[in-house]
């Protein structure tokens, strides 16, 4: 097993009504001038954004607003943030959304302290040194962004889009308010994106190399199977709280490195996915769940044991542990019941049923070629993927 240090500074906020505490935190964490960031407009129809207003003008919190944030969130908003933050003296950032505002959150925040380029970060030839505090109103359960260390952003190309990330705990969140019922005007697209996200983000960290760690393991399998039993109702049960409650609360444990205290990670899958959400601009649970089935399929063999298990605790597929055979008969059927599960609840696991048609050999090599920084990198680390491999995970993927 990995040696691990575990840092997840973030204060949660977690009940009903809990929005209109926020200037409180944001006091509490030192704010005296906020910009609030949110997206397309769900929380100005729900009344949200009025009721976090008048939170942050009665605690007398001067504040100003940056909304437009979009899914795949885009760095020319990003820019325009950072302007505007230096402009009107901003101390405190304040994402009302979901991954795609909290992330546009993290770049503005960590983009103000920086005389270079923001995309320097994304580059990775720069390290944020120091960021503006940031809190968050999560509005959707999906990236975990709330309590992570990530942020990913698309910088608009003319030759195709480029999504890119970065990690840091300057940038991880101070306080995350989390009220369950901002999530019952998710539609149910948006929702079944979200558990599959969850979801991945438990299975990334479970697929490594290592020796056992039997907590971590059985953390894992906890996030895994409620948040697949939740997800299965939740659809017809919109208004349930403690659906939603335990779905919110998985979206932070499953990417506050809970459920990866044992080994190293594997984030192939995402680094797959991103391509997919950077080049055709679909919602991040959708492309996971549409290249994971081709990427277990891949890998199955290097860690038949650990795919087994996950058929046998998740879906009860009986044990069959005797010869290598075996048991990969059980990883496949395991991997098959996965895809069955994202079936359910709506989402595509084919790269077709993704887009809407069969992706060309041109845009599959362009993928291929930005992931693994044109053949020189590899992705994952239980089977590092070169670009032949990652070329045959997308062909695998098309359906
Ligand atoms: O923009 P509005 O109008 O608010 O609509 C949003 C958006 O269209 C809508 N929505 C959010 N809350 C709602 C709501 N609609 C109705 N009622 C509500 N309460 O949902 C849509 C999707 O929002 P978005 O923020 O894009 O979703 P998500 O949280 O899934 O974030 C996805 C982004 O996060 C990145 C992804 O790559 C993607 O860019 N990720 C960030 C990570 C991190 N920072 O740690 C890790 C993840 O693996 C992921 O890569
Ligand atoms: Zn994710």
């Amino acid at each position: 097993m990995k040696d691990f240090t575990y840092y997840a500074p973030t204060e949660v906020v977690f009940g009903p009504a809990t929005e209109t505490r926020v200037a409180e935190f944001v006091k509490k964490w030192g704010g005296t001038r906020v910009l609030l960031v949110y997206g397309g407009g769900s929380c100005v129809r729900s009344g949200l954004f009025d009721r976090v207003k008048c939170s942050l003008t009665d605690g007398g919190i001067p504040f100003v607003t940056l909304g437009g944030v979009v899914p795949n969130p885009r760095l020319s908003l990003v820019r325009q943030g950072i302007e505007l933050a230096r402009t009107e003296g901003i101390d405190f950032v304040v994402a009302l959304g979901g991954g795609s505002v909290i992330d546009s959150a993290k770049a503005i925040a960590a983009g103000v302290e920086y005389e270079g380029d923001i995309w320097n970060f994304f580059m990775r030839t720069a390290v944020p040194q120091k960021a503006l505090p940031i809190g968050v109103i999560l509005t959707i359960p999906a990236a975990g962004s709330e309590m992570s260390d990530g942020c990913v952003i698309t910088r608009e190309c003319e030759s195709g889009d480029e999504k890119k990330s970065f990690s840091t705990n300057i940038c991880r969140p101070r306080f995350a308010i989390m009220n369950p019922e901002l999530t019952f005007t998710l539609p149910a697209y948006q929702t079944s994106c979200g558990i599959v996200d969850i979801m991945m983000h438990t299975l990334e960290r479970y697929f490594t190399r290592g020796d056992d760690m039997y907590m971590t393991d059985a953390i894992a399998d906890a996030v895994l199977r409620t948040m697949m039993e939740c997800g299965g109702k939740v659809l017809s049960a919109p208004l349930d709280y403690a659906l939603r409650a335990s779905i919110m609360w998985g979206s932070s444990l499953a990417h506050n490195d809970l459920t990866g205290l044992r080994g190293q990670g594997d984030w192939a899958v995402h680094g797959l996915e991103h391509e997919l959400s950077g080049l055709f601009d679909v919602a991040h649970g959708a492309g996971l769940a549409a290249v994971w089935g081709a990427w277990a399929e891949y890998v199955a063999d290097y860690a038949p044991e650990r795919f087994a298990r996950l058929a046998v605790n998740l879906f009860d597929i009986p044990a069959a542990f005797g010869s290598r055979e075996e048991i990969l008969t059980t990883a496949r059927a395991g991997i098959d019941a996965m895809r069955s599960y994202f079936r359910s609840i709506g989402m595509p696991v084919t790269l077709t049923e993704l887009i809407g048609r069969r992706p060309t050999e041109e845009e599959l090599c362009h993928m291929a070629d930005m992931c693994t920084k044109n053949g020189t990198a590899t992705l994952g680390s239980l089977r590092p993927l070169a670009r032949k491999d990652v070329l045959a995970i997308y062909n695998a993927a098309i359906g």
